[in-house]
């Protein structure tokens, strides 16, 4: 185990004249035994700066550290790095049994030591039963689980994951997240692992670093990220549905747009602002009821666009002079396309951004 530090780190390509940054100078101290996720959509630099850390990729300038070892010099296998990707990487011709214990036989060693450590992987991903079967005779999951078994047998000090679910179907990919949250919490290895997808990120790490556009825009815990976004990006990157952002004026603490008007934001400079509200701090009730007993509280009357049931909640999408808002409400909540409704925010639940810089502006 060990702690990796990424000082300054980045990557430029130059090729045929064009000059491409895959990663700008990134900055990142993960602790020993500590799960980070690198979130972020496709192309902003995730994959790069993994394989920065593996070695499998240069950096242009930067350092990387992996314990007390400064190891921007050391090929791949010697970095003490095990990497997990989204195509399983299994060699077809070996069993499930081969497969894992091969990284085990190249480093030489005793054959009586291999048997048992592979009974010991297999068992953390409940493979015993197929350590006789062929990569082709097994389903996608049980292929990225014998991928993981590979990894977890080379006992590194650090666990690469790029993507390791991705190619899986929604239900199985469920299941190996429990499956890695579980396998982490049982051996405290570092880890790295890289996903687009929010709720992975959410469900998985210590700390998430949201990145977009070859930078961090976030380092955090979920909760950090999901409760005190720094930036529009990450407010509207993690959750779901993304967060409504209206864009509007404030003078002397109230916010204004085509109408809609909520006070309370007294301490904040007059400008162009987005006001974000998280769809579960919209309030939907009928339109007729004005019940206002906060001047920090307002209701607007919307016209429902939409109405999508999604199983645990109801989203009511809706129409509030031009802007779209939409609204979690109850399973049971059920509305009409047109119905005419009142929608509820306060500032309290509220964020405010920098219109210009689209940065966090604190009430
Ligand atoms: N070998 C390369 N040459 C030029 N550009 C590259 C190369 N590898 C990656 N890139 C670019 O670097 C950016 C980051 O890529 P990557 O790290 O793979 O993103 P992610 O994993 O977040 O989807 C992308 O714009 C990609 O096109
Ligand atoms: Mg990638």
């Amino acid at each position: 185990m060990a702690r990796v530090q990424l000082n300054e780190v980045s990557r430029v390509w130059n090729s045929a004249g064009i000059r491409t940054v895959g990663l700008k100078p990134l900055s990142l101290d993960i602790a020993d035994g500590e799960f980070i996720v690198l979130l972020g959509p496709s192309g902003c630099g995730k994959t790069t700066t993994m394989r920065i850390v593996a070695g499998l990729e240069e950096s242009s300038a930067g350092e990387v550290w992996i314990g007390d070892r400064c190891v921007n010099s050391l090929e791949p296998k010697d970095r003490d790095v095990a990497m997990v990707f989204q195509s399983y990487g299994l060699y077809p011709n070996m069993t499930v049994r081969e497969n894992i214990a091969f990284p085990l036989k190249i480093r030489g060693t005793p054959r009586a030591d291999i048997e048992p450590a592979v009974a010991r992987a297999a068992a953390m991903v409940e493979l015993n039963d197929l350590l006789d079967r062929k990569p082709k005779a097994l389903s996608g999951g049980q292929r990225q689980r014998v991928a993981l078994a590979r990894a977890i047998v080379r006992k590194p000090a650090v666990f690469l994951m790029d993507e390791p679910l991705s190619n899986l179907d929604a239900k199985l990919r469920v299941s190996m997240r429990s499956h890695i949250k579980h396998l982490h919490h049982t051996l405290k290895t570092t880890t790295i692992y890289v996903t687009h997808d929010q709720i992975e990120a959410m469900t998985l790490a210590d700390r998430v670093v949201v990145m977009s556009k070859a930078e961090i825009q976030q380092i955090g815990t979920p909760q950090q990220i999901y409760n005190d976004p720094a930036n529009t990006f990450v407010a509207s990157f993690v959750g779901s549905p993304a967060m409504n952002l209206i864009e509007g004026e404030l003078l002397a603490g109230v916010f204004r747009c085509n109408g809609i008007e909520i006070a309370g934001f007294d301490a904040v400079r007059d400008g162009r602002v987005l006001l974000g509200v998280r769809p579960e701090d919209v309030a939907v009730q009928a339109a007729a009821t004005r019940d206002v007993d906060s001047q920090r509280y307002v209701l607007v009357n919307a016209d429902v666009f939409t109405c999508e049931l999604t199983g645990d909640a109801t989203l009511v999408v809706c129409d509030v002079r031009g802007q779209r808002i939409t609204a979690k409400a109850d399973k049971n909540v059920r509305y009409e396309i047109g119905d005419k409704v009142g929608l509820g925010f306060s500032a309290i639940h509220s964020f405010l951004f920098d219109a210009v810089t689209q940065d966090r502006i604190r009430k």
